[in-house]
């Protein structure tokens, strides 16, 4: 009787063990799904940044200015830019089947990458402390360059459909 419950528990623990290893092969995201997965992010984030951007556009396009929308966006995007090297590096998405305007030679470039992000928050810094100063023509003076640090990273590693 004891030896033949044995056998049940064992049994039992063997399928238990079936189970989860079956579980675990099967829980995980594919390395597929892993690259849609980074491209929907670094999306995302420059989708914010561009979202941060685009009134500051419209105010050198002749919206009308407001210093503290100016400043505050341009902080935002200064706070958000250095995460542009760590969701690029975050995955090589170079041999997946994926939707992407990322160029192949980002990953062979990470260094520039990173020297092109920090350019970007110099400049939405220096943006936001002119901002904070008031003065419009200053400030949107200064809008160029913060505009061209975007452009100038698309301009090499971003698919040409500007
Ligand atoms: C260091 C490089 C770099 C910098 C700096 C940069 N971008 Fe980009 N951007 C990219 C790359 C690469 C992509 C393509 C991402 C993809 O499709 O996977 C991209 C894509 C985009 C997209 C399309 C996102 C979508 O919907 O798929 C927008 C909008 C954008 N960037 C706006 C901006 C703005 C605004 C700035 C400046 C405030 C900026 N970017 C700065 C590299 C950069």
């Amino acid at each position: 009787m004891i030896k033949r419950v044995l056998v049940v528990v064992s049994a039992l623990a063997l399928l238990a063990s079936g189970l989860l290893f079956t579980a675990s092969a099967q829980d995980g995201p594919t390395p597929q799904e892993q690259a849609e997965a980074a491209t929907e992010t670094r999306q995302g984030l420059f989708k914010l940044l561009i979202f941060n951007l685009r009134p500051i556009a419209d105010m050198a396009q002749g919206a009308p200015f407001d210093a503290e929308v100016a400043e505050t966006n341009a902080r935002r995007i200064a706070a958000l830019a250095p995460m542009i090297p760590d969701v690029l590096g975050a995955m090589d998405t170079r041999n997946f089947d994926v939707e992407t305007e990322a160029l192949d030679l980002i990953w062979d470039n990470m260094t520039d990458i990173q020297t092109k992000a920090q350019a970007l928050v110099d400049n939405a810094i220096a943006f936001a402390d002119t901002a904070a100063g008031g003065d419009m023509g200053a400030t949107l003076g200064a809008f160029r360059a913060l505009g061209g640090s975007c452009g100038n990273c698309h301009d090499t590693y971003r698919v040409d459909n500007d």
